[in-house]
């Protein structure tokens, strides 16, 4: 009897514990995207001012960073639409893996990203992101990935 209590004790902490509160991101899902209408839209908005990306010439966009942020390209874990998304509408949500610094944050310590969000219809956002997310080459991490230190 016991032993049941201490089951059933350990099993609604676990359900309470993965239980998504207001802000997971389950649930999300974007409609199907045109990627080829994306491409326009990241020409448009002038993606390219910050941003370089394979087989777009952004030679013409004068940088408005100290150097431009690469997209797409080869990661160790998959691109999400949840990420891409974020990434646009609310960028110092998470701030990409090495430009926490000046030049590419401000002084608040805030993505110095150009905000979009009263620009931008959900429309555009959702090419965009269906125009970005096969840029990322998922190349899992593996063993020989590593240095060698010992021949
Ligand atoms: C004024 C400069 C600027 C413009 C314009 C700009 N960005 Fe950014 N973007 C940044 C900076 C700086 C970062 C890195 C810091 C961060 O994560 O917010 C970034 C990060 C990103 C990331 C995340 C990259 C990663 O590796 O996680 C995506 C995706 C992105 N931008 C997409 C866009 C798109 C799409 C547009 C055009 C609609 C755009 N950006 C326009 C400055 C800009």
């Amino acid at each position: 009897m016991k032993i049941k209590l201490l089951i059933l004790a350990s099993l609604s902490l676990l359900f309470t514990a993965c239980t998504p509160g207001p802000e997971s991101p389950k649930g999300f899902s974007l409609p199907e995207g045109d990627a080829e209408a994306g491409k326009l839209v990241f020409v448009a908005y002038q993606c390219l001012a910050c941003h370089s990306l394979k087989g777009l010439d952004d030679s013409k966009t004068e940088s408005q960073l100290p150097k431009k942020v690469f997209l797409g390209g080869d990661v160790n874990t998959t691109k999400t639409y949840g990420e891409l998304v974020t990434s646009i509408i609310n960028p110092s949500h998470k701030i990409a893996l090495g430009y926490k610094r000046e030049g590419y944050i401000d002084q608040a310590g805030q993505s110095r990203m150009r905000n979009y969000n009263d620009l931008m219809t959900v429309t555009e956002l959702v090419d965009l992101v269906a125009f970005l997310q096969p840029q990322y080459n998922l190349k899992p991490f593996n063993r020989s990935n590593y240095p060698h230190y010992f021949p």
